[in-house]
């Protein structure tokens, strides 16, 4: 584990008081990933407007470390209200932009938070296909 001295303040403050942290009971898609470089899981939770095609609620959990936590939170910060299409784009680059770097041993876990959030975008997709053909 990386000494507390190379994690930004920015990082520190999304691990400590994570605001995207929890479930959403009547979710439209959860998307389940597990890391295989440390055996820890996330869950990422979102709900979707219809008729925007924009995420209007999301949350995660995660038996992940500090890294997973502070990354997953900025990365659902950045996806709430975009369109599945740009929340599907978003990539590690983001997310580390908006943490102002992380240890190179922990980019692995911030990976689970971009894995979870395209999985959850496509089982949305994968259950709601015929709809999201009509708004084409
Ligand atoms: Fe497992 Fe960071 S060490 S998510």
């Amino acid at each position: 584990m990386p000494p507390l001295s190379e994690y930004t303040k920015k990082v520190m403050k999304k691990f400590l008081r994570p605001k995207n942290f929890g479930t959403i009971k009547d979710a439209d898609s959860i998307g389940k990933v597990g890391n295989p470089v440390c055996g820890d899981i996330m869950w990422m939770y979102i709900k979707v407007d219809k008729k925007t095609n924009k995420i209007k609620k999301i949350k995660f959990k995660t038996y992940g470390c500090a890294a997973a936590i502070a990354s997953t939170e900025t990365l659902a910060t950045i996806a709430k209200g975009k369109t599945l299409e740009e929340a599907e784009k978003l990539t590690m680059k983001d997310v580390k932009e908006a943490l102002k770097d992380l240890p190179k041993v922990k980019i692995h876990c911030s990976i689970m938070s971009i894995q979870a959030l395209r999985k959850a975008i496509q089982e949305y997709k994968k259950k709601n296909q015929k709809d999201l053909d009509a708004t084409e």
